[in-house]
């Protein structure tokens, strides 16, 4: 191993740093406003204690688990992240192979960089869709009946972004997609360019082109048009997951959209446990924000999660070496996880109960 081979998931960021343009990286890594949310989601998962058990034979053990049905080898996904082909020539089809390779799945994003026909051809496990709804409701038709000729077995809608948050990076920056690159997924009626106005080009996109007024009641139309299972993404309080599951969702992403939407908006593991409480088994309940670390995914877990999402490793294991570079990220989390359950004495997602954590404040359980 060389000295500067990442070790961990938070190594990535450098190495990612130095392999591409300072647009795409401050576009990845920024977060909205003072960007507080997006650095508490990652500390708050270091506030809790692992309360251990030993003596628990974990000589035989796994870290598969099953989400939506379908049979994953962690429970961890790629979080739906914006233009992989700035990181890397390849994108998206370097980010579903080396992501469904081993063995997890992918959530596309609607800014796709790679048609959706091509990611599923090159995929090997599944592939969920990340909805944003457009203004014209035909053109998301259009867009759902295309994602699911695909093959992609799940609609994740994101509910956290009426308007794009304030990204002050990518505002000084004048965010543009460089040339050659373009939306391919938003419409089905062909590409989409996403050009500067002389700020962010990308706020100016959502704001011509996405939908402000979506309410509770489109999602009974969403129900109307597919029959796939819909998840709602952005969830950050108990009635709204409450809400989600009577308006018939299959599951829940607790997330604030990884600190890029409202900035000072709860770490996701702050509203975790609350909102698993409040919907008592109802449906899944999957999370993301700042989850570097297999112990992470274990609080996750422990505290109700069905699954966990990373999305900004992701792309940084791209930039540094294209399919490889996310290859050995899936590698790293899938031996953090294992080893953690092994020393937390789990031998199976099963066995990860909530008395194994212990919150800020809280008298251990065990
Ligand atoms: C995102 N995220 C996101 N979410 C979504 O629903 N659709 C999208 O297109 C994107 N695009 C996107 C781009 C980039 C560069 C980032 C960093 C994030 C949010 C993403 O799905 C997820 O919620 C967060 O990234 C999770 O936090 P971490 O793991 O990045 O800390
Ligand atoms: C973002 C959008 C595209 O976070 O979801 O950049």
């Amino acid at each position: 191993m060389n000295d500067s081979d990442p070790m961990n998931l938070r190594d990535f960021e450098a190495v990612a740093m130095t392999s591409i343009g300072r647009m795409a990286f401050d576009y990845y890594a920024g977060g909205a406003d003072d960007e507080i949310t997006l650095f508490e989601n990652t500390a708050a998962w270091g506030r809790a204690r692992l309360l251990y058990r030993v003596l628990a034979d974990v000589a035989d053990r796994t870290v598969g688990c099953t989400v939506l049905g379908h049979e994953l080898s962690m429970p961890v996904m790629a979080a739906p992240t914006a233009f992989h082909r700035m990181a890397h020539d390849e994108g998206e089809l370097a980010t579903v192979r080396a992501t469904t390779g081993a063995g997890t799945a992918m959530i596309l994003s609607s800014l796709s960089t790679v048609d959706v026909e091509d990611v599923l051809a090159a995929a090997s496990g599944p592939v969920f869709f990340q909805l944003y709804l457009y203004k014209d409701r035909e053109i998301s038709r259009e867009l759902i009946e295309r994602v699911t000729a695909a093959g992609c077995a799940a609609i994740i809608l994101t509910v956290d972004a009426p308007l794009l948050g304030n990204r002050e990076r990518d505002e000084q920056n004048g965010f543009a997609l460089p040339d050659g690159i373009s939306i391919r997924n938003l419409t089905a009626r062909g590409p989409l360019a996403c050009d500067s106005d002389g700020g962010s080009g990308l706020a100016k996109f959502v704001r011509d082109h996405q939908d402000p007024g979506l309410r509770w009641e489109h999602l009974e139309w969403l129900r109307s048009i597919t029959n796939l299972p819909i998840v709602l993404k952005g969830i950050c309080r108990r009635d709204d997951a409450v809400r989600a599951f009577d308006a018939g969702a299959s599951g829940i992403v607790v997330s604030n959209h990884g600190g890029r939407q409202l900035d000072t908006s709860p770490p996701t593991f702050e509203v975790l446990p609350g909102i698993c409480e409040a919907v008592a088994g109802r449906g899944e309940v999957w999370v993301d924000g700042g989850i570097r670390r297999g112990t992470d995914v274990i609080k996750a877990l422990a505290c109700g999660a069905t699954a966990t999402l990373i999305g900004r490793p992701i792309l940084w294991g791209l930039a540094a070496d294209g399919q490889a570079g996310v290859e050995r990220v899936w590698r790293i989390m899938a031996e953090e996880l294992d080893l953690a359950m092994a020393l937390a004495g789990c031998r199976n997602v099963g066995e990860i109960t909530r008395d194994l954590v212990q919150l800020p404040g809280e008298d251990p359980r065990a």
